[in-house]
């Protein structure tokens, strides 16, 4: 039953998660939001996507972005599963944008359990480091790293957190919301006491809310901190609930603020009434306080990546 010792990996010091153990949060738009906005920064990043549901935000499969590997696809999670299988270095797609490469989410992440609960028998608590080696020989390519992650799943989330410095969890103002960081809380203690002594949690914010609705900020700031402990910072800026921009960003494969930046020569609601242009054409106002508000919530977690070293 023994096999070669399993090497254990330190995590890129600039790397982060985005996790909570609930679906529809806003972890995936956050990551990408996050992870294009160091980008523009200059600042040279990968985007690991360890979830089955593939948003495709910065469209790499409808609009064919980025340059993708040579091979076989590594699109619907199939590249990154085969990383794992094979126990090779991720292949991202490069170059998303300018200094954005993308490990690309999918199906095939699902698939993934079934892998690491074989080789349970053999590296024990180590399995979970799998993503963390395959990043390691590519890692040193990067100013930064981000992960998207599944709640669907708690190997999935323990396998994104044992290759994570850093956890940023967002969280909506539903009881279901406030239970799902219950058990990204827990996966979090098991993975930082057994697998990844480096790990912290920097943050929390509301999500997808009522901005000026100050106390019901409150109350989840109250229940934020019960959940994830007395010292976690919990950002100002809220993240208003615009479904429209974020719903057509997304389907565009924009963040937001490109999509932001199309405002200007968008055509108008009067060229749709008279037949000069389609629905889908009009940038809606609402993207600006959309884009603004993503600005600041990265320029936020910015702070507090620095204030935790
Ligand atoms: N600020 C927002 N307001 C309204 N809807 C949003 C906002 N941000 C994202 N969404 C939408 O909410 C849904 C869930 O977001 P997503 O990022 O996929 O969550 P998760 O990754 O936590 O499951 C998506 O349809 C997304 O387009
Ligand atoms: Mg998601």
């Amino acid at each position: 039953m023994l096999s070669d010792a399993v090497d254990e990996v330190e995590p890129h010091p600039n790397s982060l998660m985005i996790g909570t153990g609930k679906g529809g949060v806003g972890k995936s738009t956050i990551a990408a939001q996050r992870a294009a906005f160091l980008a523009a920064q200059g600042r040279r990043t990968l985007l690991v996507c360890v979830t089955s549901q593939d948003d495709d935000d910065l469209g790499l499969e409808r609009f064919g972005r980025g340059l993708h590997p040579e091979g076989e696809s590594v699109l619907d999670g199939r590249g990154l599963y085969q990383s794992l299988l094979e126990r090779r270095p991720l292949r991202p797609v490069r170059e998303v944008r300018p200094n954005l490469d993308v490990v690309p989410g999918g199906k095939s992440v699902g698939e993934i359990l079934v892998l690491l609960t074989a080789r349970m028998a053999t590296e024990g608590v180590q399995v979970v480091g799998a993503l963390a080696r395959c990043l390691a020989p590519i890692a040193g390519w990067y100013d930064e790293v981000v992960f998207d992650s599944a709640p669907e799943q708690d190997s999935l989330e323990q396998l994104a957190l044992a290759a994570t410095r850093r956890l940023f969890v967002p969280t909506r103002s539903d009881d279901t919301s406030i239970r799902g960081m219950e058990r990204i809380a827990r996966n979090y203690l098991l993975v930082r006491k057994q697998v990844n002594p480096y790990l912290q949690v920097v943050g929390s914010c509301l999500y997808g809310s009522n901005p000026s609705a100050t106390s019901l900020h409150e109350e989840v700031r109250a229940d934020v901190t019960k959940v994830l402990g007395p010292n976690t910072p919990m950002l100002s800026t809220v993240v208003g609930y615009r479904e429209m921009p974020a719903r057509n960003a997304r389907k565009k494969g924009l963040t937001f603020a490109e999509y932001a930046a199309q405002r200007e020569h968008s055509a108008k609601s009067y060229d749709v009434a008279a037949g000069r242009a389609k629905r889908e054409d009009v940038v809606p106002d609402s993207i600006v306080p959309l884009a603004k508000e993503m600005e600041q919530l990265n320029l936020e977690i910015d702070d507090l990546c620095r204030k935790a070293g």
